[in-house]
Protein backbone atom coordinates (compact mmCIF):
# COMPACT_ATOMS: atom_id res chain seq x y z
CA UNK A 1 0.00 0.00 0.00
CA UNK A 2 1.19 3.47 -0.85
CA UNK A 3 1.12 4.82 2.96
CA UNK A 4 2.05 1.68 4.31
CA UNK A 5 4.85 1.44 7.08
CA UNK A 6 5.63 -1.90 8.15
CA UNK A 7 7.96 -1.53 10.99
CA UNK A 8 9.57 -4.55 12.99
CA UNK A 9 12.25 -5.00 16.30
CA UNK A 10 14.36 -8.24 15.79
CA UNK A 11 12.48 -10.80 17.72
CA UNK A 12 14.36 -11.42 20.92
CA UNK A 13 15.83 -14.64 22.11
CA UNK A 14 14.30 -15.88 25.26
CA UNK A 15 17.14 -17.70 26.81
CA UNK A 16 16.95 -14.75 29.37
CA UNK A 17 14.61 -11.49 30.51
CA UNK A 18 14.89 -8.32 28.36
CA UNK A 19 17.55 -5.65 29.57
CA UNK A 20 17.88 -2.05 28.48
CA UNK A 21 19.47 -3.00 25.07
CA UNK A 22 16.05 -4.80 24.04
CA UNK A 23 13.91 -1.85 25.33
CA UNK A 24 16.32 0.49 23.52
CA UNK A 25 15.49 -1.05 19.91
CA UNK A 26 11.86 -1.39 20.70
CA UNK A 27 11.40 2.01 22.22
CA UNK A 28 12.77 3.56 18.96
CA UNK A 29 10.41 1.11 16.48
CA UNK A 30 7.57 2.93 18.67
CA UNK A 31 8.65 6.15 18.72
CA UNK A 32 9.30 5.77 14.76
CA UNK A 33 5.36 3.77 14.83
CA UNK A 34 3.90 6.65 16.67
CA UNK A 35 5.44 9.06 14.36
CA UNK A 36 4.32 7.68 11.01
CA UNK A 37 0.76 7.26 12.63
CA UNK A 38 0.41 10.65 13.63
CA UNK A 39 1.23 11.37 9.28
CA UNK A 40 -1.37 9.34 9.03
CA UNK A 41 0.04 6.64 7.40
CA UNK A 42 -0.86 3.32 7.83
CA UNK A 43 1.47 1.09 10.51
CA UNK A 44 1.73 -1.47 11.43
CA UNK A 45 4.16 -2.85 14.40
CA UNK A 46 5.58 -6.12 15.01
CA UNK A 47 8.02 -7.10 17.99
CA UNK A 48 7.95 -10.60 19.28
CA UNK A 49 10.20 -13.58 20.59
CA UNK A 50 12.64 -16.45 18.95
CA UNK A 51 11.92 -19.19 20.58
CA UNK A 52 13.56 -21.80 19.02
CA UNK A 53 17.29 -23.22 18.80
CA UNK A 54 20.50 -24.58 21.16
CA UNK A 55 20.32 -21.02 23.48
CA UNK A 56 16.90 -21.24 24.36
CA UNK A 57 16.72 -25.02 24.49
CA UNK A 58 20.35 -25.35 26.55
CA UNK A 59 18.19 -22.09 29.22
CA UNK A 60 14.97 -24.47 29.46
CA UNK A 61 17.80 -27.67 30.37
CA UNK A 62 19.99 -25.62 32.54
CA UNK A 63 16.64 -24.48 34.40
CA UNK A 64 15.27 -27.81 34.16
CA UNK A 65 12.14 -26.95 32.70
CA UNK A 66 11.10 -28.48 28.85
CA UNK A 67 11.66 -25.92 26.02
CA UNK A 68 8.01 -24.85 25.75
CA UNK A 69 7.18 -24.66 29.25
CA UNK A 70 10.35 -22.36 29.62
CA UNK A 71 9.55 -19.70 26.97
CA UNK A 72 5.45 -19.52 27.67
CA UNK A 73 6.98 -18.03 31.12
CA UNK A 74 9.74 -15.88 29.83
CA UNK A 75 6.93 -14.71 27.26
CA UNK A 76 4.38 -13.93 29.68
CA UNK A 77 6.57 -13.09 32.95
CA UNK A 78 9.06 -10.87 31.42
CA UNK A 79 8.80 -10.26 27.42
CA UNK A 80 5.57 -8.97 27.21
CA UNK A 81 5.48 -6.94 30.28
CA UNK A 82 8.25 -5.05 29.43
CA UNK A 83 6.21 -3.61 26.16
CA UNK A 84 3.96 -2.21 28.90
CA UNK A 85 7.11 -0.98 31.11
CA UNK A 86 8.34 1.06 28.60
CA UNK A 87 4.63 1.79 27.22
CA UNK A 88 4.90 0.32 23.73
CA UNK A 89 1.78 0.17 21.52
CA UNK A 90 2.69 -2.12 19.20
CA UNK A 91 0.37 -3.90 16.77
CA UNK A 92 1.13 -7.51 16.64
CA UNK A 93 3.83 -9.94 18.89
CA UNK A 94 4.83 -12.99 17.16
CA UNK A 95 6.19 -15.62 19.05
CA UNK A 96 7.88 -18.82 16.45
CA UNK A 97 6.11 -21.04 18.50
CA UNK A 98 2.86 -19.81 17.13
CA UNK A 99 1.16 -22.28 14.32
CA UNK A 100 0.81 -19.23 12.40
CA UNK A 101 4.94 -18.67 12.27
CA UNK A 102 5.70 -22.76 11.98
CA UNK A 103 2.70 -22.67 8.72
CA UNK A 104 4.78 -19.88 7.01
CA UNK A 105 8.25 -21.25 8.00
CA UNK A 106 7.82 -24.61 6.22
CA UNK A 107 5.39 -23.01 3.02
CA UNK A 108 8.30 -20.78 2.72
CA UNK A 109 11.38 -23.01 2.76
CA UNK A 110 9.06 -25.81 0.90
CA UNK A 111 8.90 -23.14 -2.13
CA UNK A 112 12.90 -22.04 -1.82
CA UNK A 113 13.17 -26.04 -2.33
CA UNK A 114 10.69 -25.81 -4.97
CA UNK A 115 12.38 -22.76 -6.46
CA UNK A 116 16.10 -24.63 -6.97
CA UNK A 117 17.67 -22.87 -4.18
CA UNK A 118 18.42 -26.08 -1.26
CA UNK A 119 21.12 -28.27 -2.06
CA UNK A 120 22.45 -31.37 0.56
CA UNK A 121 26.14 -30.98 2.11
CA UNK A 122 28.07 -31.08 5.49
CA UNK A 123 28.92 -28.36 7.28
CA UNK A 124 32.26 -28.13 9.13
CA UNK A 125 33.28 -25.50 11.18
CA UNK A 126 32.69 -23.00 13.72
CA UNK A 127 29.39 -22.45 15.29
CA UNK A 128 28.89 -19.52 17.85
CA UNK A 129 25.76 -20.42 20.44
CA UNK A 130 25.87 -17.02 21.74
CA UNK A 131 25.02 -15.96 18.12
CA UNK A 132 23.56 -18.86 16.67
CA UNK A 133 25.52 -18.59 13.57
CA UNK A 134 28.07 -20.55 11.58
CA UNK A 135 30.78 -18.75 12.10
CA UNK A 136 33.40 -17.82 9.14
CA UNK A 137 37.95 -17.71 9.89
CA UNK A 138 37.95 -14.15 9.56
CA UNK A 139 34.62 -13.27 12.36
CA UNK A 140 36.96 -14.86 15.36
CA UNK A 141 39.15 -13.23 17.83
CA UNK A 142 42.01 -14.81 19.99
CA UNK A 143 40.50 -16.13 23.31
CA UNK A 144 42.40 -14.41 26.45
CA UNK A 145 42.62 -16.14 29.94
CA UNK A 146 40.34 -19.01 30.57
CA UNK A 147 40.24 -18.91 27.19
CA UNK A 148 43.48 -18.50 26.06
CA UNK A 149 44.62 -20.68 23.27
CA UNK A 150 40.69 -20.96 21.60
CA UNK A 151 38.95 -19.05 18.48
CA UNK A 152 36.26 -16.92 20.29
CA UNK A 153 33.49 -14.97 18.83
CA UNK A 154 34.50 -11.37 19.18
CA UNK A 155 30.37 -10.49 20.19
CA UNK A 156 30.32 -13.15 23.73
CA UNK A 157 33.92 -13.44 23.80
CA UNK A 158 33.25 -17.22 24.47
CA UNK A 159 34.97 -19.92 22.33
CA UNK A 160 32.90 -21.08 19.29
CA UNK A 161 32.09 -24.58 19.02
CA UNK A 162 33.12 -26.82 16.08
CA UNK A 163 30.43 -28.65 14.11
CA UNK A 164 30.34 -31.21 11.80
CA UNK A 165 26.69 -31.71 10.74
CA UNK A 166 24.56 -33.09 7.15
CA UNK A 167 22.69 -30.57 6.39
CA UNK A 168 20.49 -28.64 4.02
CA UNK A 169 21.99 -25.91 2.56
CA UNK A 170 20.38 -22.63 0.68
CA UNK A 171 22.61 -21.40 -1.89
CA UNK A 172 23.33 -18.11 -0.85
CA UNK A 173 26.41 -18.17 -3.48
CA UNK A 174 24.00 -17.49 -6.20
CA UNK A 175 22.64 -13.76 -4.73
CA UNK A 176 26.29 -12.05 -4.63
CA UNK A 177 25.62 -9.91 -7.64
CA UNK A 178 21.75 -9.78 -7.51
CA UNK A 179 22.42 -8.05 -4.14
CA UNK A 180 25.48 -5.89 -5.01
CA UNK A 181 23.75 -4.30 -7.81
CA UNK A 182 20.55 -4.37 -5.60
CA UNK A 183 22.74 -2.03 -2.85
CA UNK A 184 24.22 -0.34 -5.08
CA UNK A 185 21.07 2.01 -6.61
CA UNK A 186 19.44 1.98 -3.65
CA UNK A 187 21.93 2.80 -0.75
CA UNK A 188 18.91 4.00 1.39
CA UNK A 189 18.08 0.54 2.33
CA UNK A 190 20.90 -0.09 4.71
CA UNK A 191 21.44 2.79 7.22
CA UNK A 192 23.63 4.75 8.52
CA UNK A 193 25.83 4.90 6.11
CA UNK A 194 28.56 2.21 8.19
CA UNK A 195 26.23 -0.30 8.12
CA UNK A 196 26.19 -0.08 4.48
CA UNK A 197 29.89 0.18 3.79
CA UNK A 198 29.92 -2.63 6.54
CA UNK A 199 27.43 -5.02 4.54
CA UNK A 200 29.01 -3.99 0.72
CA UNK A 201 32.24 -4.98 1.88
CA UNK A 202 30.83 -8.50 3.12
CA UNK A 203 29.43 -8.97 -0.61
CA UNK A 204 32.60 -8.48 -1.82
CA UNK A 205 34.19 -10.88 -0.43
CA UNK A 206 31.93 -13.41 -1.98
CA UNK A 207 29.08 -15.18 -0.49
CA UNK A 208 29.30 -18.84 0.41
CA UNK A 209 26.33 -20.94 0.53
CA UNK A 210 25.25 -21.44 4.29
CA UNK A 211 23.23 -24.81 6.95
CA UNK A 212 19.34 -24.15 6.58
CA UNK A 213 19.28 -26.47 8.64
CA UNK A 214 20.60 -28.52 11.88
CA UNK A 215 20.89 -32.28 12.51
CA UNK A 216 21.96 -32.20 16.17
CA UNK A 217 19.14 -29.94 16.99
CA UNK A 218 15.87 -30.88 18.35
CA UNK A 219 13.92 -27.96 19.46
CA UNK A 220 13.18 -26.20 16.13
CA UNK A 221 10.33 -26.20 13.60
CA UNK A 222 10.64 -29.38 11.34
CA UNK A 223 12.48 -29.55 8.21
CA UNK A 224 8.68 -30.12 5.63
CA UNK A 225 10.86 -32.50 3.40
CA UNK A 226 13.14 -34.32 6.39
CA UNK A 227 11.72 -35.04 9.71
CA UNK A 228 14.64 -35.69 10.74
CA UNK A 229 16.34 -32.11 10.51
CA UNK A 230 14.88 -28.84 12.27
CA UNK A 231 15.46 -25.40 9.92
CA UNK A 232 18.30 -23.62 11.83
CA UNK A 233 16.93 -21.19 14.02
CA UNK A 234 18.30 -18.06 12.25
CA UNK A 235 16.30 -19.25 8.87
CA UNK A 236 13.29 -19.49 11.03
CA UNK A 237 13.59 -16.53 12.93
CA UNK A 238 14.32 -14.29 9.90
CA UNK A 239 11.01 -15.39 8.74
CA UNK A 240 8.83 -13.99 11.59
CA UNK A 241 8.75 -10.74 9.57
CA UNK A 242 6.44 -12.09 6.93
CA UNK A 243 4.86 -15.04 8.65
CA UNK A 244 3.17 -12.03 11.06
CA UNK A 245 1.71 -10.72 8.39
CA UNK A 246 0.26 -14.16 7.34
CA UNK A 247 2.41 -14.87 4.51
CA UNK A 248 0.98 -18.71 4.74
CA UNK A 249 -2.04 -17.43 3.31
CA UNK A 250 -0.35 -15.33 0.77
CA UNK A 251 1.72 -18.39 -0.33
CA UNK A 252 -1.23 -20.17 -0.27
CA UNK A 253 -3.25 -18.08 -2.25
CA UNK A 254 -6.11 -18.32 0.54
CA UNK A 255 -5.64 -14.63 1.74
CA UNK A 256 -3.30 -12.64 0.67
CA UNK A 257 -5.07 -9.33 2.14
CA UNK A 258 -2.56 -8.69 5.05
CA UNK A 259 0.75 -9.26 3.40
CA UNK A 260 0.22 -7.54 0.53
CA UNK A 261 -1.38 -4.37 2.38
CA UNK A 262 2.54 -4.13 4.85
CA UNK A 263 4.98 -5.37 3.13
CA UNK A 264 8.02 -4.92 2.86
CA UNK A 265 9.09 -3.71 6.22
CA UNK A 266 11.64 -1.60 7.84
CA UNK A 267 13.64 -3.67 9.95
CA UNK A 268 15.46 -2.03 12.98
CA UNK A 269 18.16 -3.90 14.42
CA UNK A 270 21.54 -4.10 16.23
CA UNK A 271 24.76 -3.84 13.96
CA UNK A 272 24.87 -7.21 15.83
CA UNK A 273 22.65 -8.75 13.69
CA UNK A 274 22.72 -7.07 10.34
CA UNK A 275 23.95 -9.20 8.38
CA UNK A 276 21.21 -11.46 8.98
CA UNK A 277 19.11 -8.90 8.06
CA UNK A 278 21.29 -7.14 5.14
CA UNK A 279 22.41 -9.76 3.12
CA UNK A 280 20.87 -13.53 4.16
CA UNK A 281 17.25 -12.33 4.53
CA UNK A 282 16.97 -10.34 1.29
CA UNK A 283 18.68 -13.68 -0.43
CA UNK A 284 15.89 -15.64 1.13
CA UNK A 285 13.72 -12.64 -0.01
CA UNK A 286 14.83 -12.76 -3.48
CA UNK A 287 14.81 -16.58 -3.86
CA UNK A 288 11.19 -16.82 -2.94
CA UNK A 289 10.19 -13.65 -5.64
CA UNK A 290 9.93 -11.80 -2.81
CA UNK A 291 10.10 -7.66 -2.77
CA UNK A 292 13.23 -6.58 -0.46
CA UNK A 293 13.23 -4.53 2.72
CA UNK A 294 12.51 -1.17 2.83
CA UNK A 295 15.05 -0.17 4.80
CA UNK A 296 17.15 -1.83 7.13
CA UNK A 297 18.27 0.21 10.15
CA UNK A 298 21.72 -0.84 12.57
CA UNK A 299 21.74 1.19 15.72
CA UNK A 300 24.44 0.98 18.02
CA UNK A 301 25.23 -0.99 21.30
CA UNK A 302 24.38 0.21 24.62
CA UNK A 303 27.21 -0.41 26.40
CA UNK A 304 29.23 -1.96 30.03
CA UNK A 305 32.81 -0.75 30.81
CA UNK A 306 32.95 -0.57 27.03
CA UNK A 307 31.11 -3.90 26.03
CA UNK A 308 27.99 -4.68 24.66
CA UNK A 309 25.28 -5.24 27.21
CA UNK A 310 24.32 -8.70 26.98
CA UNK A 311 22.22 -11.01 28.41
CA UNK A 312 24.73 -13.67 28.47
CA UNK A 313 27.82 -11.79 30.31
CA UNK A 314 24.46 -10.62 33.22
CA UNK A 315 25.43 -7.02 32.41
CA UNK A 316 22.17 -6.17 31.59
CA UNK A 317 20.12 -3.83 33.32
CA UNK A 318 16.01 -4.28 33.69
CA UNK A 319 14.56 -1.49 31.99
CA UNK A 320 11.68 -1.76 35.36
CA UNK A 321 15.11 -0.56 37.38
CA UNK A 322 15.26 2.95 35.31
CA UNK A 323 11.20 2.95 34.75
CA UNK A 324 10.14 2.53 38.33
CA UNK A 325 12.08 6.06 39.19
CA UNK A 326 11.85 8.40 36.36
CA UNK A 327 8.74 6.91 34.40
CA UNK A 328 8.62 5.61 31.04
CA UNK A 329 8.50 8.95 29.26
CA UNK A 330 11.52 9.94 30.43
CA UNK A 331 13.32 6.25 29.58
CA UNK A 332 12.23 6.77 26.38
CA UNK A 333 13.11 10.35 26.12
CA UNK A 334 16.37 9.69 27.64
CA UNK A 335 17.67 6.99 25.82
CA UNK A 336 16.23 8.21 22.75
CA UNK A 337 17.72 12.31 22.92
CA UNK A 338 21.06 11.48 24.96
CA UNK A 339 22.21 8.38 22.38
CA UNK A 340 22.71 9.39 18.05
CA UNK A 341 20.82 6.24 16.67
CA UNK A 342 23.56 4.71 15.06
CA UNK A 343 26.02 4.61 17.47
CA UNK A 344 27.13 3.29 20.42
CA UNK A 345 26.44 4.64 24.04
CA UNK A 346 26.64 4.49 27.76
CA UNK A 347 23.56 4.46 30.29
CA UNK A 348 24.52 6.09 33.67
CA UNK A 349 22.13 7.11 36.20
CA UNK A 350 23.92 10.49 36.76
CA UNK A 351 23.00 12.03 32.88
CA UNK A 352 19.34 10.66 33.21
CA UNK A 353 19.23 12.21 36.40
CA UNK A 354 20.36 15.65 35.37
CA UNK A 355 18.61 15.03 31.56
CA UNK A 356 15.92 14.70 33.87
CA UNK A 357 15.79 17.73 35.98
CA UNK A 358 17.46 19.96 33.52
CA UNK A 359 15.20 19.41 30.27
CA UNK A 360 12.74 17.55 31.62
CA UNK A 361 11.87 19.34 34.96
CA UNK A 362 12.99 22.69 34.53
CA UNK A 363 12.36 22.71 30.85
CA UNK A 364 9.51 21.75 29.29
CA UNK A 365 7.18 20.58 32.87
CA UNK A 366 8.40 24.23 34.23
CA UNK A 367 6.60 25.65 31.07
CA UNK A 368 3.78 24.38 31.38
CA UNK A 369 2.98 24.60 35.19
CA UNK A 370 3.85 28.47 34.71
CA UNK A 371 1.97 28.95 31.48
CA UNK A 372 -1.35 27.11 33.25
CA UNK A 373 -0.69 29.11 36.37
CA UNK A 374 -0.69 32.47 34.77
CA UNK A 375 -3.73 31.66 32.34
CA UNK A 376 -5.66 30.78 35.91
CA UNK A 377 -4.14 33.99 37.35
CA UNK A 378 -4.72 36.62 34.54
CA UNK A 379 -7.02 35.16 31.71
CA UNK A 380 -10.21 33.47 33.83
CA UNK A 381 -8.36 30.02 32.85
CA UNK A 382 -8.84 30.61 29.08
CA UNK A 383 -7.34 30.33 26.28
CA UNK A 384 -7.04 34.69 25.50
CA UNK A 385 -7.09 36.05 22.10
CA UNK A 386 -3.90 37.11 20.52
CA UNK A 387 -3.64 41.00 19.15
CA UNK A 388 -0.69 41.60 16.59
CA UNK A 389 2.37 40.05 16.39
CA UNK A 390 5.64 41.73 17.48
CA UNK A 391 9.15 40.80 16.30
CA UNK A 392 9.90 38.62 19.36
CA UNK A 393 6.54 36.58 18.90
CA UNK A 394 7.00 35.87 15.58
CA UNK A 395 11.08 34.72 16.23
CA UNK A 396 9.01 32.06 18.13
CA UNK A 397 6.16 31.57 15.08
CA UNK A 398 8.58 31.01 12.84
CA UNK A 399 10.83 28.76 15.20
CA UNK A 400 8.11 26.31 15.46
CA UNK A 401 7.40 25.82 11.97
CA UNK A 402 10.96 25.58 11.32
CA UNK A 403 11.60 23.09 13.62
CA UNK A 404 8.64 21.14 13.18
CA UNK A 405 9.29 20.27 9.87
CA UNK A 406 13.40 19.88 9.96
CA UNK A 407 12.11 17.32 12.72
CA UNK A 408 9.59 15.64 10.52
CA UNK A 409 12.23 15.28 7.85
CA UNK A 410 14.88 13.90 10.46
CA UNK A 411 12.46 10.99 11.24
CA UNK A 412 12.60 9.85 7.58
CA UNK A 413 16.66 9.43 7.69
CA UNK A 414 16.02 7.81 11.32
CA UNK A 415 17.55 10.93 12.98
CA UNK A 416 15.73 10.25 16.47
CA UNK A 417 18.06 11.94 18.95
CA UNK A 418 17.89 15.21 16.12
CA UNK A 419 14.34 15.43 16.07
CA UNK A 420 13.80 15.59 19.87
CA UNK A 421 16.35 18.07 19.62
CA UNK A 422 14.58 20.38 17.62
CA UNK A 423 11.79 20.15 19.54
CA UNK A 424 13.73 20.94 23.01
CA UNK A 425 15.34 24.12 20.98
CA UNK A 426 11.59 25.31 20.47
CA UNK A 427 11.53 24.53 24.74
CA UNK A 428 14.29 26.54 25.22
CA UNK A 429 13.30 29.42 22.61
CA UNK A 430 9.70 29.53 24.73
CA UNK A 431 11.44 29.59 28.46
CA UNK A 432 13.23 32.62 27.16
CA UNK A 433 10.84 34.03 25.93
CA UNK A 434 8.66 34.14 28.97
CA UNK A 435 11.92 35.23 31.15
CA UNK A 436 11.78 38.12 28.50
CA UNK A 437 8.53 39.24 27.77
CA UNK A 438 7.43 38.89 31.62
CA UNK A 439 3.99 38.86 31.71
CA UNK A 440 3.63 39.24 35.34
CA UNK A 441 5.40 42.83 35.08
CA UNK A 442 3.00 43.07 31.88
CA UNK A 443 -0.31 42.11 34.14
CA UNK A 444 0.32 44.89 36.49
CA UNK A 445 -1.35 47.88 34.04
CA UNK A 446 -4.42 47.20 32.65
CA UNK A 447 -3.02 49.49 29.37
CA UNK A 448 -0.96 45.94 28.93
CA UNK A 449 -3.66 43.38 28.58
CA UNK A 450 -4.05 42.95 24.94
CA UNK A 451 0.24 42.09 25.14
CA UNK A 452 -0.16 39.70 27.89
CA UNK A 453 -2.57 38.08 26.18
CA UNK A 454 -1.14 37.98 22.58
CA UNK A 455 2.43 36.66 24.99
CA UNK A 456 0.18 34.22 26.53
CA UNK A 457 -0.94 32.69 23.41
CA UNK A 458 1.89 32.35 22.16
CA UNK A 459 3.21 30.20 24.89
CA UNK A 460 0.43 28.26 24.71
CA UNK A 461 0.40 27.74 20.95
CA UNK A 462 3.94 26.80 21.07
CA UNK A 463 3.15 23.84 23.81
CA UNK A 464 0.57 23.03 21.28
CA UNK A 465 2.73 22.12 18.81
CA UNK A 466 5.71 20.85 21.48
CA UNK A 467 2.91 18.23 22.61
CA UNK A 468 2.47 17.06 19.37
CA UNK A 469 6.35 16.68 18.23
CA UNK A 470 6.80 15.17 21.56
CA UNK A 471 4.18 12.98 22.02
CA UNK A 472 6.06 9.67 19.75
CA UNK A 473 8.59 10.29 22.31
CA UNK A 474 6.83 11.05 25.57
CA UNK A 475 2.81 9.78 24.83
CA UNK A 476 1.78 10.28 28.99
CA UNK A 477 3.55 13.29 29.49
CA UNK A 478 2.30 15.09 26.59
CA UNK A 479 -1.24 13.73 26.83
CA UNK A 480 -1.20 15.41 30.42
CA UNK A 481 -0.24 18.70 29.07
CA UNK A 482 -3.13 18.19 25.94
CA UNK A 483 -5.13 18.47 29.08
CA UNK A 484 -3.63 21.22 30.33
CA UNK A 485 -4.08 23.31 27.50
CA UNK A 486 -7.30 22.44 27.00
CA UNK A 487 -6.55 21.34 22.95
CA UNK A 488 -9.36 18.33 23.46
CA UNK A 489 -11.67 20.40 20.90
CA UNK A 490 -8.62 19.60 18.53
CA UNK A 491 -9.13 16.00 18.82
CA UNK A 492 -7.10 13.52 20.59
CA UNK A 493 -3.06 13.90 20.99
CA UNK A 494 -2.67 11.20 19.20
CA UNK A 495 -5.06 12.20 15.78
CA UNK A 496 -2.74 15.47 15.37
CA UNK A 497 -1.14 15.67 12.21
CA UNK A 498 2.48 15.92 13.04
CA UNK A 499 3.48 16.85 9.79
CA UNK A 500 1.31 19.93 10.21
CA UNK A 501 2.10 20.68 13.87
CA UNK A 502 4.54 24.04 12.72
CA UNK A 503 1.42 25.68 11.51
CA UNK A 504 0.82 28.26 13.68
CA UNK A 505 -2.82 29.06 15.40
CA UNK A 506 -4.10 26.16 15.74
CA UNK A 507 -5.01 26.45 19.67
CA UNK A 508 -8.94 27.36 19.36
CA UNK A 509 -9.20 30.57 21.63
CA UNK A 510 -11.22 30.32 24.36
CA UNK A 511 -10.43 26.65 25.28
CA UNK A 512 -10.47 26.19 29.09
CA UNK A 513 -7.16 25.62 30.42
CA UNK A 514 -6.58 23.17 33.44
CA UNK A 515 -3.55 23.42 35.88
CA UNK A 516 -2.35 20.12 36.89
CA UNK A 517 0.34 18.45 39.06
CA UNK A 518 3.86 19.17 37.51
CA UNK A 519 4.14 17.15 34.40
CA UNK A 520 7.32 15.99 35.32
CA UNK A 521 7.85 15.87 39.55
CA UNK A 522 11.09 16.56 41.22
CA UNK A 523 12.62 13.25 41.91
CA UNK A 524 13.91 11.83 45.85
CA UNK A 525 17.08 12.89 46.01
CA UNK A 526 19.31 9.24 45.99
CA UNK A 527 19.18 7.49 42.91
O1 LIG B 1 19.77 -11.54 18.07
N1 LIG B 1 22.56 -2.44 22.87
O2 LIG B 1 18.12 -11.79 19.67
P1 LIG B 1 18.79 -11.10 20.94
C1 LIG B 1 21.64 -2.18 21.95
N2 LIG B 1 16.88 -13.55 18.22
N3 LIG B 1 20.75 -3.08 21.51
C2 LIG B 1 20.80 -4.30 22.06
C3 LIG B 1 21.75 -4.65 23.03
C4 LIG B 1 22.67 -3.65 23.44
N4 LIG B 1 23.58 -3.88 24.34
N5 LIG B 1 21.56 -5.94 23.38
C5 LIG B 1 20.51 -6.38 22.64
C6 LIG B 1 18.70 -12.00 18.45
N6 LIG B 1 20.05 -5.39 21.84
C7 LIG B 1 17.83 -12.79 17.50
C8 LIG B 1 17.19 -11.83 16.52
S1 LIG B 1 15.58 -11.31 14.45
C9 LIG B 1 14.89 -12.19 13.20
C10 LIG B 1 16.32 -12.49 15.49
C11 LIG B 1 18.93 -5.48 20.92
O3 LIG B 1 17.92 -11.44 22.09
C12 LIG B 1 19.38 -5.17 19.49
O4 LIG B 1 18.25 -4.87 18.72
O5 LIG B 1 20.22 -11.40 21.02
C13 LIG B 1 19.94 -6.50 19.06
O6 LIG B 1 20.09 -6.61 17.66
C14 LIG B 1 18.90 -7.43 19.63
O7 LIG B 1 18.51 -6.83 20.88
C15 LIG B 1 19.43 -8.84 19.83
O8 LIG B 1 18.56 -9.55 20.65
MG1 LIG C 1 22.23 -11.49 21.09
Amino acid sequence: MANSFYITTPIYYVNDAPHIGHAYTTCAADLLARWHRMRGEDVWFLTGTDEHGTKVERAAVANNVAPQAWCDNLVSNSWLPVLQTINAANDDFIRTTDERHKLGVQAFWQRLKDNGFVSQGKYEGPYCVGCEEFKLPGDLIAGTGEFEGKECCPVHSKPVEILQENNYFFELSKFQNDLIAHYQQHPERIQPESAYNEVMSFLKQGLQDISMSRSSVAWGIQVPWDADQVIYVWFDALLNYATAINYAGFADGTDRTQFERHWPAVHLVGKDILRFHAVYWPAMLLAAGLPLPQTVFAHGWLLVGGEKMSKSKLTGIAPAQIVDHFGSDAFRYYFMRAINFGQDGSFSWEDISARYTAELANGLGNLASRLTAMLEKYCETKVPQPADYQPADQLIIDLVAKNASSADAAIDSFEIAAAITLTKEIIDAVNMYVTEQAPWVLAKDLANTARLHTVLYVIAEALRAIAVLHHPVMPIATSALWEMLGADALGELAAQSISTAGSWGQLPIGAVTVKKESLFPRLAEEV
